[in-house]
């Protein structure tokens, strides 16, 4: 092989063990900033607002086939975020259980076939009338509506 050759396949080696990360959640409580080593690679963030008001609590429990993120309870202009890499695949789904007083239901947050190329910063507001999903324009695009309460959630 040529030095060219030989150059251009050790490129290929690094490309391919660079992307080869297993899709991992990495919620705000143990974050860790530029774990991707070689080549960064971007990560997507999550994020969703509590704008119920009435200081009204929404729970918040995200899963992925991988991760379980947990309960949590937001409370009033609170928020709730985690980031990822999506998987070399592009098959990334978060899909989670949102419940407040009026309201609740089972919704995909990120699901990588339909939001990459949506957002990087996928910011979802939880408010009275629905579920609301912003991409990167900052632009509303998604609306989730809420089931009534009692809810049977399932996941
Ligand atoms: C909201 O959550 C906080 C903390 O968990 C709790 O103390 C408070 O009572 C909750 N408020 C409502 C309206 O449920």
């Amino acid at each position: 092989m040529g030095l060219f050759n030989k150059i251009i396949v050790l490129l290929m080696v690094v490309l391919f063990v660079a992307s080869w990360e297993a899709p991992c959640a990495i919620s705000d409580t143990n974050n860790k900033e530029g774990e991707g080593f070689i080549l960064p690679t971007t990560k997507t963030h999550v994020i969703v607002y509590n704008f119920l008001d009435e200081s009204l609590n929404f729970t918040i429990h995200c899963k992925s086939k991988d991760d379980d993120l947990g309960p949590h309870v937001i409370g009033p202009y609170g928020h709730y975020s985690w980031e990822f890499k999506v998987n070399v695949w592009g098959t990334t789904l978060f899909f989670c259980s949102v419940s407040w007083r009026d309201g609740c239901g089972v919704y995909d947050l990120y699901k990588a076939r339909r939001d990459e190329g949506r957002c990087n910063e996928c910011e979802w507001h939880v408010t009275k009338d629905s579920l609301d999903g912003y991409n990167d324009f900052h632009w509303s695009d998604i609306y989730y509506n809420w089931d009534k309460p009692p809810c049977v959630i399932k996941m």
